[in-house]
């Protein structure tokens, strides 16, 4: 089982991260046994698993219920768990007892947030200096959905700047590894060789030191993937085929 500290071992050796997210043990006993290094208990499995319209719902009680029961499936892979949309945005105290609650209950080993603007920012040194390893989230950042839509980050100057110096702050605080959501592919790279972390990148270009993607739209498994996310089975497909031969079977 890779710890926090090989996975950034990973990047000076070359090897990229392969990363994807889980919500239950079946799914996560399958990803584990093919050989993910990491698997994150994304705040994705609010639309995902629970048909939620977006990610803001989703409770700290919901995603740690689904983390014990993607911890039950794995064996080797590194479990990071989100942290819910203001279970940690309120102040450093509520961050620490959220994480806390997170690595307490579920036995993950690690938790991701979203957001590198200066406050966060303290908020996670405070959390690294307790001995919580924290994962950062910039670029597109669906919590704050309603702020920014889903669309792709990192298009004029000041926004790439803004989040290269995010970047470097986020690891100056200590975090051992940073998701770049939906950002020019150009900007990922550059971003990646000025870190000494790995980035792991989700429609980020290929020059990221690992990458990610919600399994569900790997899988077919959702109504409409987003438009960098590659399908590679069409679960729904395949699933409706086999219920409807199930129902003829038993029709006849
Ligand atoms: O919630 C999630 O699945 C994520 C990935 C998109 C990185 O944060």
């Amino acid at each position: 089982m890779p710890n926090v500290r090989q996975l950034v071992q990973f990047k000076t050796s070359g090897k990229k991260i392969v990363a994807l997210t889980a919500w239950d043990f079946a799914i996560a006993q399958i990803l584990d046994a093919a050989g993910v290094d990491l698997i994150l208990v994304g705040d994705s499995l609010a639309m995902v698993a629970l048909g939620y319209e977006n990610t803001l719902p989703l409770t700290l009680d919901e995603i740690i219920h689904h983390a014990k029961a993607v911890k039950r499936g794995v064996k080797s892979a590194l479990i990071v768990v989100d942290l819910p949309f203001l279970s940690y945005q309120t102040s450093t105290e509520v961050a620490i007892q959220s994480a806390g609650r997170i690595l307490k209950e579920t036995g993950a080993q690690a938790v991701k947030l979203e957001g590198g603007y200066p406050k966060m920012v303290e908020t996670i040194a405070r959390m690294v200096e307790v001995g919580i390893p924290v994962m950062g989230h910039i670029g597109l950042t669906p919590q704050s959905v309603h702020q920014l839509g889903y669309r792709q980050q990192g298009k004029t100057e000041d926004d790439q700047d803004r989040l290269i110096s995010a970047a470097i702050a986020l690891e100056r605080a200590g975090v051992f590894s940073i998701v770049l959501e939906h950002i020019p592919a150009d900007l990922a790279k550059l971003i990646s060789e000025k870190l000494s972390i790995p980035t792991i990148g989700i429609g980020a270009g290929v020059d990221c030191d690992g990458q990610i993607l919600v399994t569900a739209d790997l899988l077919g498994m959702t109504i409409r993937q987003p438009p960098f996310a590659k399908v590679y089975v069409d679960l729904r497909a395949i699933i409706t085929q086999a219920v409807q031969a199930y129902s003829a079977d038993v029709n006849s």
